[in-house]
This record gives structure tokens, sequence and C-alpha cells, in this order.
């Protein structure tokens, strides 16, 4: 194998369909930048061929489970936020807590104090194995860093749980893969727990695309733009600072799922089409070097963070689709411009748009509808997931506007009623390895590559299944 064909397949996991195994817990090193494009192309390729679908996970139902017994890993602020919801849903128990770090387990436990809830605590570093390996645990919740997604819900779906990972759910095409051969082999669900689908805005124009109101949508953009800096430089508000040393050592899109994923949905994604090659563009980094010298300058500990590279500020990345069709994805964590998840659908006969505030939509008149149509429009579109439990989730304060305790709600009544998950493998990959490869696009001039069909051409007859309207189910109830 030539050098270049090696630093590609590095840098981007593309090493074909062999199962690694677990213990896949890299935090990354700085990756390669003199790759062939036409081995990329190739070994792309022969991805997509080599690949024969076991079964087809998509609309998939799992035998109905009357209790759904969970296992939490990884309690840092997003477990226990996940914790603090599941512990309210009717039908679940909350069963093993693990963390590296006993303080955190311990802490949240200490909130289920009271409860019906009293699961074990295990703190060992490769008690996440053990987790999976229980014989009373269902639900494998994945909160971690998440470079570490993919192996822990390979592992928990080979140990015959069913996998739920916070976003992104891999970091290279190979977990990709790894997490659509182990779905389809185990027939168990791995759903990528992207919350941005359940705002109100995102899920009200997945209803209106249903219904035509976009016509034939051609366009959308969308983003993760927050500003992360202080956050980043925190000596502890992340494990280990696992987040600054990611954008360390990567480049590309390393968080393209919050505005991907309510996109992918509106343009039936894996369903009906498919994302077919992207190119990424990436702005020189002109904030995170310069924190860093700037710490350094005052604390010893940010000496080793100062002479680092970092990834570029801005990384815009364009997907185009089989079917035609372009997305323009954006991420931005260190500017301090106003926190943006961008939303733009542009259709044959309408367009959307939020953030920035107000959200907006146009009846194919070239300017924004009056606030009172809006209203009305709003009145008419609203799914009935918002409708029945918006309202709920506002009054509970959950987090992410609400969307936290409907990702987790939908969660447990679909595996409750043995329905199909909103998310599920294929959505969990396609929207994953936008990293690795805008990673590739960045570091080869912004060339194009072509994006891996995880669903083995099943893409074109698999039918939409995020049941926003509730059509089934839906009789889980919450606050027990
Ligand atoms: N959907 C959202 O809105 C949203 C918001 C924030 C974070 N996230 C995602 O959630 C994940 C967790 O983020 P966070 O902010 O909670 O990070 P965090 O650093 O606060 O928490 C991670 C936890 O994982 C633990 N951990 C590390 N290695 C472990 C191992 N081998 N076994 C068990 N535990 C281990 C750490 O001790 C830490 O407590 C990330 O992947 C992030 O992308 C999603």
């Amino acid at each position: 194998m030539n050098t270049r064909r090696r630093n590609f397949i590095r840098a981007t996991g593309l090493t074909g369909l062999g199962l690694a195994g677990g213990g896949l817990l890299h935090g990354g090193e700085p990756r390669a930048g003199d790759q062939d494009r036409e081995d990329t192309a190739r070994v792309g390729k022969q991805l997509e061929k080599a690949h024969v679908q076991r079964f087809n996970m998509s609309g998939y139902a799992a035998p109905p489970l009357e209790r759904v017994r969970i296992a939490i890993i990884g309690l840092g602020q997003r477990g226990p936020a996940h914790m603090a919801i599941m512990s309210q849903i009717e039908g679940t128990e909350i069963r093993a807590l693990c963390d590296i770090r006993p303080e955190n387990a311990d802490a949240a436990k200490r909130k289920l104090a009271g409860t019906a809830h009293n699961p074990d605590v295990l703190t060992g570093p490769e008690d996440w194995k053990r987790v999976c390996e229980r014989d009373d645990i269902d639900l494998v919740m994945i909160t971690t860093p998440w470079y570490m997604h993919a192996a822990m819900a390979v592992y928990a779906m080979e140990q015959g749980k069913h996998a739920a990972s916070e976003v992104p759910a891999a970091g290279t095409i190979e977990e990709c893969w790894q997490l659509v051969e182990t779905a389809e082999r185990t027939r168990k669900h791995c759903m990528m727990m992207e919350n941005n689908s359940y705002l109100p805005f995102q899920a009200m124009t997945l209803n209106m695309a249903r219904q035509g109101f976009f016509g034939e949508v051609v366009h959308a953009d969308c983003a993760y733009n927050a500003s992360k800096l202080q956050n980043n430089f925190s000596r502890n508000l992340y494990w280990d600072m696992w987040w600054l040393r990611q954008y360390a050592s990567r480049r590309g899109n390393i968080y393209p799922t919050h505005g991907l994923g309510p996109v992918s949905q509106i343009m039936n994604i894996n369903r009906g089409d498919r994302f077919d090659f992207l190119v990424s563009v990436e702005s020189a980094d002109f904030m995170m070097r310069a924190k860093a010298q700037e710490l350094a300058a005052a604390d010893e500990f940010f000496k080793p963070f100062a002479t680092k590279t970092y990834r570029g500020n801005m990384n815009v990345t364009t997907i185009r689709t089989s079917r035609g069709r372009t997305i323009m994805l954006q991420h931005d964590a260190t500017s301090p411009s106003p926190h943006s998840l961008y939303h733009g659908i542009y259709g044959t006969k309408g367009a959307a748009l939020y953030d920035p505030p107000p959200p907006r939509l146009s009846v194919g008149n070239q300017a924004w509808v009056s606030p009172e149509e809006f209203q009305s429009l709003q009145e008419k579109y609203t799914p009935e997931i918002i409708r029945r439990m918006g309202e709920l989730a506002r009054r509970m304060k959950a987090g992410h506007g609400g969307t936290d305790l409907l990702e987790d709600w939908r969660l447990i009544d679909c595996l409750r009623n043995g329905l199909p998950l909103d998310q599920d493998v294929y959505d969990a990959a396609a929207w994953s390895a936008i990293v690795p490869l805008s990673e590739w696009s960045v570091l080869n001039r912004s060339n194009p590559i072509d994006v891996p069909d995880f669903t083995a051409g099943a893409w074109r007859t698999n039918r939409p299944n995020m049941d926003i309207n509730l059509e089934r189910g839906g009789n889980t109830k919450v606050g027990v």
C-alpha cells in the first residue's frame, strides 16, 4: 500500500468493512494532509459496493418492552440531564450508572434519591463493557465524549442491548459501517439522539414538507454555530478538556448533526434521497491558538495547548444529494456571534427560515408572511407531538427548549409500543459521516468526496419514519 493511500485511510477511517472490535476509544491525533483523491473515490466506492445489507433496519420495530431497563454511560453534563428526564417517564427503570469519575456517578445517583430508581454505580475504566454485558439492561444510553460513542454502541448491540448515543454517533467512516453492520446483524436499535429534530419549528417544517407546503425542497441551509471558546478552554467543564483536544486534532465539521438532522428528515435522506457527495471549505484559525497563547502566558498548564494547530474557526460544507438537491452546513464554535441554529428550507413553492429570529415562512411570493399569517400557518402545521408534549416540556423546563424531553419520551414510547424509532442507524451513520468526510475534503483543498450509501440502495424504497403526528403509540405518561 502506498504512503498516500495509507495516510488517506488513517485520516478518514475508511479501512473497509472489517469490525475492529471494542477498545476504539481514541482521542484522535492530528490527521495527515497529503491524501490522494483517486484513492478516496476508489475506496469510497469499494465500501459502497462491498456492503450487502443483511436486514433493512429502516422502519424496523423491535418487540415491545413493557419496562425499559436503562444503563447510562458517561455522567458529565449530558448523562445526568437524560437521567433526570428518563427517571420521570413511565415504564423506565434506571439500573446502572457508569462513569470513570466516581464522584460524577455518585452525584448522579444521589439525584435519584426518593425516586423508584436505585441504580448500581460502576466506575472502572472497562466498566462500560460490564454494563453492556449485564442481563438486566435493555437500553444503553451513551453520553461520553463523541469519539467513544461508536465503540460503546457496537459493544452494547453485540451484547443484545438497544443503543442510544449522543451526537455525533461516530467519528470515522469505519465506525459508521460498524454501527450499520452491527445493527443489521443483531437487529438492535442504534439511535443517535438528535434532539434538534424535536424543536418546534424544525418539527413543524417537517410536517409542512410532508404536506407539500414547500413543493419540491431544492436547498436547505443549516448550522450549529455557538460561541464555545470559553467552554472549550475551561479546565474542568468537560472531562479531560476533550472538546479542546478534538478541535486541536481534527479538521472539518466535527459537530454536524444538530443542523443536518432536521433538514435530512425534511429531504427524506435515506428514504427517497441520499447524500451523494460533499465539498468542505474551512477558514483558518484566528482565535483558538491565540486564546491558548494568551492563557499560556499566565498559566503553565496551557503551554502544551499554545503550540497546537487548531481546526479553522468556520467550516462550510456543501452536500449534493442523489436527486440533485443541495445542503449548506456550517459549524463555528469560536466567534462571539449569537448562537445560531440556522434552518433554512427553500422549495419550489415556499420557504422557511429559523435563526436569526424571528422564524419566518414564505408562500412563494418573494416576501416573508406577516406575523398574523405566520401564526395561522403555525396553527395549521404544528404537528401533534409538539401540541401534545411541547407545553409539558416547557413546564418541566427540559433542556434545549424542551427537545430533551421529547426525544427521550419518544424513544421510550416507541420501545414500549414496539414501534420504529424516529432516527435509525442509517441516519446515525450518514449524518455522522460528515465528520470524517468534511475533514478529508478540507485536508485536500476542498475536493469533493463521495458519501457512502449506508442503506446499500434501500434508500430508494425506504419510507419516512419520524411519526411527528403520533399516529401510533403516544400513550406513555411523563411525570411518574
Ligand atoms: N444533544 C445535545 O444537545 C448535546 C449537548 C451537549 C453535549 N452533547 C454530546 O453529549 C456527549 C457528552 O457531552 P458532555 O458535555 O456531557 O461531556 P462531559 O465531558 O461533561 O461528560 C462526559 C463524561 O464521560 C465520562 N467518561 C469518559 N470516559 C469514560 C469511560 N471510558 N467510561 C465511562 N465514562 C467515561 C467522563 O468522566 C465525563 O463525566 C458528547 O458526545 C456531546 O457531543 C449533546
